[in-house]
Parts: C-alpha cells; sequence; structure tokens
C-alpha cells in the first residue's frame, strides 16, 4: 500500500489549477482503500504482483472515488470521508466533471499500459454500477422494491466493481480461468456483504463513518431492514409506511419514527443475518485455495467488511 500511493497520486497530475486543488483535497481524505488492498491480494493468493495488479488496483482506486464523487452529486449528501463532499464544497457541476476527469484518467492508464484486459473488467463494472443506481431510483419513485430487486442493486452498484479488484488481481498474475472464476464469486458475495453493512450503517448513530446517516429514508430509498419489516407486516401497517415515506420522507421527525419502527420489527437482525449468510459464502469460496499467508490476510479482510465501524 505504501507503494501504491505515489502510483496513485502520479495519475492526478494536471496543469489545471482548480483540479489540481480538488485533487490534493481528495488525496489527502484517504477511504479505506479496501479495493486496492483486494486486487494486491488477490494477487497474491495467486501468484507474485506484478506491474499490471498497480495498474488494477490503481484504475479501480481512481473509478471507485469517481463514482463517490458522483453519488454526492446524486444522494444530494455533503459530507464524506468526516469532511463536506466535492458538491458541497464546489458545487454540483464541478462534481460532475471531477468524477468525470478521475474516469478518463483510469481508463487512459490500462490504455497506456495495454492493460486491456484490466480495462474490460472494470469497464463493465461501470455499465453495472450505472444501471444498478437508476434501478435504484426507478424504484426510489415507485416504492415497490422487492428483497430479490434489492439484491439486484446492490450487486450491480457495489459488487460487480468489488468483483472486478478480486478478478483483477487474479488476471493480473495470470492465474488460469478456474481461479479467475472463483475469485469473481468470492469478490462478488464479499461485494453484497459489503453493501449491506453499508445499509446497515444508514440506521446507526455513528461519529466515526463520516458520511451521513438516516439519509435513506430521505431519499426513499428502501434497503434490506426496511424490505423485510414491510414483508412481515400487517396489510393496513405496510400502506401506512409507505405512505408515510412518499409524503414526509424529508421530515427528520417522520423518519426517525420508521428508522424507530424497522429496529423495533427485527428489521436490523433480519439484515445482519443476510449479511453473514454471504459473509460465509464469501469465505466457502475462499476455502477452496490453498491455506497461505495471503489467504488468512484476506480472511481478515473479509471479517473486516462485516464488523467495521466506519
Ligand atoms: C463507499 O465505499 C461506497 C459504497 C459502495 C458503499 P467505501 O466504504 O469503500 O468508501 P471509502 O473509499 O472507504 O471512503
Ligand atoms: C454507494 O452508494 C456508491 C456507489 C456504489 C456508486 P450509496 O449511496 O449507498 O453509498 P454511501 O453510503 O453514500 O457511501
Ligand atoms: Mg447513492
Ligand atoms: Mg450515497
Amino acid at each position: 500500500m505504501k507503494e501504491f500511493e505515489p502510483y496513485f497520486r502520479d495519475q492526478l497530475k494536471s496543469k489545471i489549477p482548480l483540479l489540481g486543488i480538488i485533487t490534493n483535497y481528495i488525496l489527502r481524505r484517504k477511504g479505506k482503500q479496501m479495493r486496492p488492498m483486494l486486487v494486491f491480494l488477490s494477487a497474491k493468493l495467486s501468484g507474485t504482483i506484478t506491474e499490471s495488479s498497480y495498474v488494477a488496483a490503481t484504475l479501480i482506486e481512481l473509478l471507485h472515488t469517481a463514482t463517490l464523487i458522483h453519488d454526492d452529486v446524486v444522494d444530494e449528501t455533503y459530507q464524506r470521508r468526516g469532511f463536506f463532499s466535492i458538491n458541497a464544497l464546489w458545487k454540483s457541476k464541478v462534481a460532475v466533471l471531477v468524477g468525470d476527469y478521475f474516469l478518463s484518467r483510469g481508463l487512459m492508464l490500462a490504455l497506456d499500459t495495454d492493460q486491456i484486459g484490466v480495462l474490460k473488467v472494470v469497464s463493465e463494472a461501470v455499465k453495472e454500477m450505472s444501471e444498478g443506481e437508476l434501478l435504484q431510483i426507478e424504484k426510489s419513485r415507485k416504492l415497490d422494491i422487492t428483497e430479490e430487486v434489492y439484491y439486484e442493486i446492490i450487486t450491480k452498484k457495489t459488487a460487480t466493481l468489488i468483483a472486478a479488484c478480486t478478478t483483477a488481481g487474479a488476471f493480473s498474475v495470470d492465474a488460469n480461468e478456474e481461479k479467475v472464476q472463483l475469485m469473481k464469486e468470492f469478490g462478488t458475495y464479499l461485494g453484497i456483504a459489503f453493501q449491506i453493512k453499508d445499509d446497515l450503517f444508514d440506521y446507526e448513530k455513528n461519529d466515526l463513518i463520516g458520511k451521513p446517516t438516516g439519509n435513506d429514508i430521505r431519499e426513499k430509498k428502501m434497503t434490506l431492514p426496511l424490505i423485510y419489516v414491510l414483508n412481515n407486516c400487517e396489510k393496513k401497517e405496510q400502506k401506512r409506511l409507505i405512505s408515510t415515506i412518499r409524503r414526509h420522507h424529508k421530515n427528520d421527525k417522520k423518519v426517525a419514527e420508521i428508522i424507530k419502527y424497522v429496529r423495533d420489527n427485527g428489521g436490523i437482525k433480519y439484515t445482519h443475518d443476510k449479511m453473514i449468510e454471504y459473509r460465509d459464502k464469501a469465505i466457502g469460496v475462499l476455502n477452496k485455495f490453498e491455506d497461505s499467508e495471503t489467504r488468512t490476510s484476506l480472511m481478515e479482510l473479509v471479517h473486516y467488511t462485516t464488523e467495521r465501524n466506519k
């Protein structure tokens, strides 16, 4: 990770002063960097880290950063990684363009280094993420999401990119087709568990997380805790909840009431159990690989994913 840092920084040089200022701002507020870690560990699991592993890690972290910058515009949120989001400080128009800039720098890096394989995996993920986000918006307008569609949305918007990390990692050390396939499966399960954890955060009070909570209902975004409760209450109650969300989603007091209702009716427990189910599926796939120090590190990263508090 120490060697990765200058690699990442070098991709963001620009002669445009405003870009320089914003890029510096972003570089000073790193996230957890789970994606590059996953790329490197997945590479090491099947071989020796190569130049191509660095390209994959850089491309994916650039892309991830771009999607967070855009996500805060889409979600109208003003806090990220414990500080103001780009749209909060420089307005949406700048955030949209900076996100595009990060994305294109990532794509160019892959082209300049002839990493067509990595580029393909990652471009597929970008397409899926946009589809997932749009499906999510459609469902928040109709308020008719099912548990099945919820998994489809989180697979597309989050798990595909996590799977791109594990796949590209294996790919970057020329792992055989069977191993690449297993790593894709592993990343998908892990990514689903990762997003379920993120959705649980929204129902918590948490000073460490560095981004707003309680925001999903405000955006009419129905995630698993709420979906479960809706599926398991009386029809009358269901109607009342949906209509409250439709009419009062911007009302903090009403949002707090719904959060309390979800908590009191088993929504958190059910969701937590589902997250553990996906975590264990990920572990099951990882166990098909031979035991090694790297496999242990990956296991620890899996546990961190579902136990983290930010
Ligand atoms: C946040 O991802 C976006 C989601 C897919 C939920 P991370 O939680 O990995 O964000 P950073 O990079 O650590 O800030
Ligand atoms: C995460 O979406 C961003 C993408 C996967 C594109 P969310 O909106 O659910 O995540 P946070 O909570 O803002 O990080
Ligand atoms: Mg979002
Ligand atoms: Mg968001």
